[in-house]
């Protein structure tokens, strides 16, 4: 694991997967970071997911803070929201708007989607609102949310879909990518991946009618599951 260092602007945490990917990641949200009125989700993730007062919850690729905010107010002052970014600059972003708020049990930190830095069955919910879709390897994301999930904990996750396959000349194509759109998986691929994890349980909460991205068809969906146990 490395941080991409770049003195004119904020750092990314990634797992070295490929640094190609990181360049166009850092650049897009690095600048985004920066624009509080851009609206960076795909579904209401955070607004469906239940914690009860007191319970930890994660937000993996936090952006601004926005839903962590949300689910602060939700598990209250006994409990825990933590927001997960690889961008410094996002990560700098959320742990300011918790200030603002004075929501003491919100923390933010750098860390890549792929290595989560929680103890095993730590976490009672995993939300995630149009981040998953970024990275390389969702079969090991996946592994890590199932891992980090305490036993019955739950997940609700917005993210984007390929309607058709996406063209194998952009799947890897790392501005595509990091456009939210190359790296969308099919709703079968999806759906398996989570399967594959050990999650079980999912429901499809809501979906968005199929709409255009450049060579994409794609919808989004938010679904909810649970580790077994
Ligand atoms: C489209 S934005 C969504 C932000 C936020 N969830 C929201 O709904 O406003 C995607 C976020 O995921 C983060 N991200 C993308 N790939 C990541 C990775 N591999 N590890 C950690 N964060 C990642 C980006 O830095 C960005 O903040």
């Amino acid at each position: 694991m490395g941080a991409g260092a770049n003195p004119t602007s904020g750092t990314w945490l990634s797992t070295g997967v490929d640094p190609s990917h990181q360049v166009a990641l850092q650049a897009r949200y690095d600048a985004l970071a920066a624009q509080p009125a851009t609206s960076l989700s795909c579904g209401g993730a955070a607004d469906l997911a239940e914690p009860l007062p007191g319970q930890v919850c994660v937000d993996l690729g936090c952006g601004r803070g926005r839903d962590l905010v949300s689910l602060a107010r939700k598990v209250g002052p006994t409990g825990r929201a933590i927001g997960l970014d690889a961008s410094s600059r996002m990560v700098e972003a959320a742990r300011a708007r918790a200030e603002e708020e004075g929501l003491a049990q919100v923390t933010v930190r750098p860390c890549p989607l792929e290595a989560l830095d929680l103890p095993d069955a730590s976490v009672d919910w995993i939300v995630s609102n149009c981040a998953l879709n970024h990275a390389l390897d969702k079969r090991r994301v996946w592994a890590e949310i199932a891992r980090v999930l305490r036993p019955g904990g739950r997940f609700v996750v917005s993210d984007i879909y390929a309607v058709q396959p996406i063209d194998p000349a952009f799947r890897h194509d790392p501005v595509a990518v990091a456009e939210c759109w190359a790296g969308a998986e099919t709703k079968p691929d999806y759906l398996g991946q989570i399967a594959a994890a050990g999650l079980v349980d999912v429901e499809i909460l809501s979906e968005r009618a199929p709409y255009r991205k450049q060579q994409a068809l794609l919808s989004s969906f938010t679904l909810r599951g649970r580790r077994p146990g």
